[in-house]
């Protein structure tokens, strides 16, 4: 299964090109690997740092909080969730991870909003998306108390980065700054290229990138001549949840590629029209049930970019860093420390 594909004429099984690029799209130099931009590695340094702020912290009698709220059984959300908890655990956050039933109504998951809102010992809250369908999930975000919105979701604070406002910025977004900063891409003057526009990923990242002097392009589905477009790009952010959709004749040779996808294949067909080579994929496949893969074809990416994230290991680290980040911050802001 694909998850999540806001793209309607996608690559897989549609494009003969992307087994057998035409030539006018020759990449990069064979013998020059690209740079693998290591997430993983980044996340863990960041996190590294956030330990003695919080031991500081603690010294001081706050431990700051962080509550996760799962609504249904969305395996990859609880996942993600558990994750979460996790490293608040290893990180010596507070956490609550709590769980209510995919039948749960707006009023009900607004009403413990309400309650989380109230409690001094939870800095945070994290309202995992996607949420059931008939819960509103605007009304919920909306509710958050913007001082706990780690997720940088509620409109205060997008309103506050769109204005270049201190505020908590939304983790994906945040991390995939601090993965350019940290590899010493740089970021003024170069054409920068958003494939997506979400309110969590895609509108966020290219404020954040203007705000540093790129010149953006936010493209989406109905995006004439895409390929035209992100060939442009010397920075290229694939968010748009549609598995290895960007290929080849998408890629400027020696470009930057951070791919946010996180798609989840299930099926044998669906691995072979992904992988140029889909031998390990095939048996990665056997073993485990599935087979993550990006939004960028991953073997395309390796021969054309001048640096790229790998998935997983690439962004996926970094969202969670970013939400530590930012708890420690609402921790420290709410109570008027800098
Ligand atoms: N679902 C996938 N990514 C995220 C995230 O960063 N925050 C929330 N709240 N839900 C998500």
């Amino acid at each position: 299964m694909v998850e999540h594909c806001p793209f309607k004429a996608g690559v897989l099984g549609s494009s003969p090109s992307r087994l057998n690029p035409p030539a006018r799209f020759p990449g990069k130099r064979g013998d020059v690997p690209a740079r693998l931009l290591d997430g993983a590695a980044i996340a863990t340094a960041i996190k590294n740092e956030l330990e003695a702020g919080l031991v500081s912290l603690k010294s001081q009698g706050v431990v700051p909080g962080l509550a996760a709220v799962l609504v249904g059984d969305n395996p990859a959300s609880q996942i993600y969730v558990r994750s979460k908890v996790k490293t608040c655990e290893a990180l010596g956050i507070y956490s609550e991870r709590i769980e209510l039933p995919a039948t749960t109504s707006t009023s009900e998951l607004k009403r413990l909003v309400d309650e989380l809102n109230a409690r001094d010992t939870i800095d945070g809250i994290l309202v995992q998306l996607p949420l059931p369908p008939q819960i509103d999930a605007k009304t919920i975000l909306l509710s958050i108390d913007p001082s706990k919105d780690v997720d940088g979701l509620h409109p205060m604070n997008a309103g506050k980065l769109l204005s270049g406002r201190p505020g908590l910025v939304p983790c994906t977004p945040a991390g995939i700054l601090e993965i350019l900063d940290r590899s010493a891409i740089a970021i003024r003057g170069a054409r920068a290229v958003v494939v997506g526009r979400s309110d969590m990923v895609g509108k966020p990242v290219a404020i954040l990138l203007l705000h540093r002097h790129a010149t953006v392009t936010v493209c989406h589905s109905q995006t004439r001549d895409l390929p035209a477009v992100t060939r442009e790009a010397d920075i290229l952010v694939a968010a748009m949840g549609r598995a290895a959709m960007l290929t080849r004749p998408f890629i400027k040779p020696g470009a930057t590629v951070i791919d946010v996808g996180t798609n989840r294949l299930s099926r044998p067909e669906e691995v072979k029209l992904a992988f140029h080579d889909p031998t390990a994929a095939l048996e990665k496949l056997a073993s485990k049930g599935s087979v993550l893969i990006g939004d960028v074809q991953p073997e395309d990416v390796r021969e054309v970019a001048g640096a790229f994230t790998p998935v997983p290991g690439g962004v996926g680290p970094l969202t969670i860093a970013m939400l530590m980040s930012n708890t420690v911050r609402a921790a420290r802001l709410r109570r008027g420390m800098q």
